[in-house]
């Protein structure tokens, strides 16, 4: 089995491509992407303009929203690939794939331990109303959901999220919960603090150095350019560039389509 591999270029990490694919959206094309790859280097960042199409990729990567067109597929490190676009979009933590959300999760009705217990059970167990009975996976998690919400000082487990940025926080702590393999964040600091951002900085390396592949959309382009080992530039629905983040922010199509709009 090993000496097959001595040799091959064995990719370590997942990867996901995206293949043809395009939405419209009332008439008018958002996204149309005709072949991408995520997830060659640990963390990249995708930007671009507001409307750029970035949220709505990254949602039919997800399969929240259906694809007029295309495939998306997962590549695993040394096993079959799934293709994702064929799959309910609630398989996609079963797969390892997990994505934070730029609008936050409502979380009003439960406490910040049970929305977290919640969060982790439902790829788990068949039938959700039941976790509250579910020592497993309670004993799985408890160890990690006190160390992430007493990172980012969640006092009182019993409480109820109260902030919009709280409410960010405890989506990122969710996606971490599910230990993905990868991991997408839509604009994961938005609204946060500059302590809270770094503590996300922190733990988005944390997960990408033990193996995650992570894509992450932000308009904070400090948190690109110090986070990123690669960016994908995105304007009017396509993928047009790609790179480092020192040439993709020094690219005069880059300047003069976002940059130069006072983003920076
Ligand atoms: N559900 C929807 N219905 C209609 N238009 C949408 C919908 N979602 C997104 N759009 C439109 O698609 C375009 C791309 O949006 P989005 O993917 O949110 O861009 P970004 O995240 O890059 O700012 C925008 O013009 C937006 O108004
Ligand atoms: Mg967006």
């Amino acid at each position: 089995m090993v000496a097959e591999l001595v040799g091959a270029p064995v990719a370590t990490r997942p990867r996901i491509r995206v293949e043809g694919v395009a939405k419209s959206f009332t008439g008018s094309v958002v996204v149309d992407v005709d072949e991408l790859v995520l997830g060659d280097k640990p963390i990249e960042g995708l930007i671009g303009p507001n409307g750029a199409g970035k949220t709505t990729l990254m949602r039919m990567i997800m399969h929240s929203i259906p694809l007029d067109r295309g495939r998306i597929m997962l590549l695993p490190p040394g096993r079959d690939a799934v293709e994702l676009s064929g799959l309910p979009a609630h398989w996609m933590a079963r797969h390892g794939v997990v994505k934070s959300n730029q609008v936050i999760m409502d979380f009003d009705d439960l406490t910040i331990w049970d929305s977290l217990l919640l969060a982790v059970a439902e790829p788990a167990v068949e039938q959700p109303h039941r976790l509250f009975s579910e020592r497993s996976v309670f004993a799985r998690h408890e160890g990690e959901m006190r160390r992430y919400l007493e990172l980012f000082g969640f006092a009182d487990p019993s409480a109820f999220a109260l902030s919009a940025g709280e409410k960010k926080v405890l989506d990122i702590i969710r996606c971490l919960l599910l230990r993905p393999t990868f991991l997408l964040l839509d604009e994961p600091t938005a609204g946060l603090s500059e302590d809270v951002t770094e503590k996300v900085m922190g733990v988005v390396r944390e997960l990408a150095a033990a193996g995650t592949s992570v894509v992450i959309v932000e308009h904070d382009l400090n948190v690109i350019w110090s986070l990123c080992d690669e960016v994908h530039f995105m304007a009017e629905g396509r993928v047009i560039l790609h790179g480092d983040p020192a040439s993709i922010r020094a690219n005069s199509t880059v300047v003069e389509k976002y940059l130069g709009e006072g983003h920076v």
